[in-house]
């Protein structure tokens, strides 16, 4: 990827993060009402920690392109992120990963203790449904309905919910190549399809734009996890925020155990590259969300 292209990419991920920044704290103390303050200490506590924020980002940049105005998408984006970020909650307690650090943090059962720590988690992935539904404006209502039915399918029992379990709990006579592969689509796959496709789906009801954004957004998703395993190996606290080695250190399956890293490596490009050929029939190929998946095969955080 030249050095334009990445100027580029990284430049419109910064203006996206920004507006997406500046509407979560603005909404703050709306968002606060009369939850217990411990609770929303601890809500907050993880959300405001920061992160890449590439589920909003997506959501709003989709939007846009299907004719729906950044900020009439952005309580939605807002629902996402609050989702991803009770996931990660949860997923970084002793009964799972067992990390202590997250977003460059101490993870939040480690500040709050496990008993709110699963309470932010469940407040925060109910809300992710409430705050977008009560706080979508200019939207027409039946394309907001279209857009919750695709985020809260790709977060309930058959989308997040049993990836991480299979990821917890990996049956050991499987097909491994196969079960891995599974288990990136779910776990983190859902949502990145969802946060695309549901930005996308407060725009426009077309069936074929729908698939194609879906395509990218599933094609992404296995991308970015192939990655996310890669640097679990390859990187470092610092530039990570979160413990690396983990997988190893808990028996994970992953790509790279499973594929060793150069494999992964290619497989990741292939991903991207098939994202990237879902959307060509509907975007140019040099738009952000193209140059973005190319991106993120390289990412080191
Ligand atoms: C981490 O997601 C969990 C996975 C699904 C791999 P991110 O890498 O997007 O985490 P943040 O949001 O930047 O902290
Ligand atoms: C987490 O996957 C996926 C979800 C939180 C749904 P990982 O366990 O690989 O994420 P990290 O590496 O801890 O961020
Ligand atoms: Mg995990
Ligand atoms: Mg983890
Ligand atoms: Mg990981």
């Amino acid at each position: 990827m030249d050095e334009l292209r990445i100027k580029s990419v990284k430049a419109t991920m910064e203006h996206y993060r920004q507006i997406f920044e500046d509407y979560m704290n603005s909404t703050r103390e709306d968002r606060k009402k009369d939850v217990h303050d411990k609770l929303f200490e601890a809500m907050e506590y993880s959300l405001a920690a920061g992160g890449k924020r590439l589920r909003p980002m997506l959501c709003l940049a989709a939007a846009e392109r299907c004719g729906c105005a950044v900020e009439d998408a952005l309580p939605l984006a807002l629902g996402i992120e609050m989702f991803h970020t009770g996931t990660l909650i949860h997923d970084d307690l002793p009964c799972m990963d067992n990390d202590d650090m997250r977003r460059g943090k101490p993870s939040n059962h480690k500040m709050f203790g496990e008993t709110i720590a699963v309470l932010a988690g469940d407040a925060l992935m109910s809300y992710a449904v409430e705050y977008p539904l009560w706080n979508t404006k200019n939207t027409d209502p039946a394309k907001l309905l279209g857009a919750i039915k695709i985020f809260s399918t790709a977060i309930g029992p058959d989308g997040v919910c049993s990836g991480q379990v299979f990821d917890m709990d990996y049956d050991a006579t499987c097909d491994i190549p196969g079960y891995v592969r599974k288990i990136a689509a779910l776990k983190t796959g859902a949502l990145i399809k969802a946060s695309i496709a549901s930005g996308a789906a407060l725009g426009t009801e077309d069936k074929n734009t729908l698939s194609c954004y879906s395509e990218y957004g599933a094609h992404l998703g296995s991308a970015f996890q192939i990655v996310d395993d890669i640097l679990d190996v390859t990187s470092t606290p610092e530039e990570l925020g979160k413990t690396p080695g983990k997988d190893a250190e808990q028996g994970k399956i992953t790509h790279v155990t499973v594929y060793g890293l150069e494999t992964a490596r290619k497989m990741a490009k292939e991903e991207s590259d098939m994202a990237v050929q879902a959307i060509s029939s509907i975007l140019p190929k040099d738009d952000f969300l193209c140059n973005l998946a190319e991106y993120l095969v390289y990412r080191s955080y």
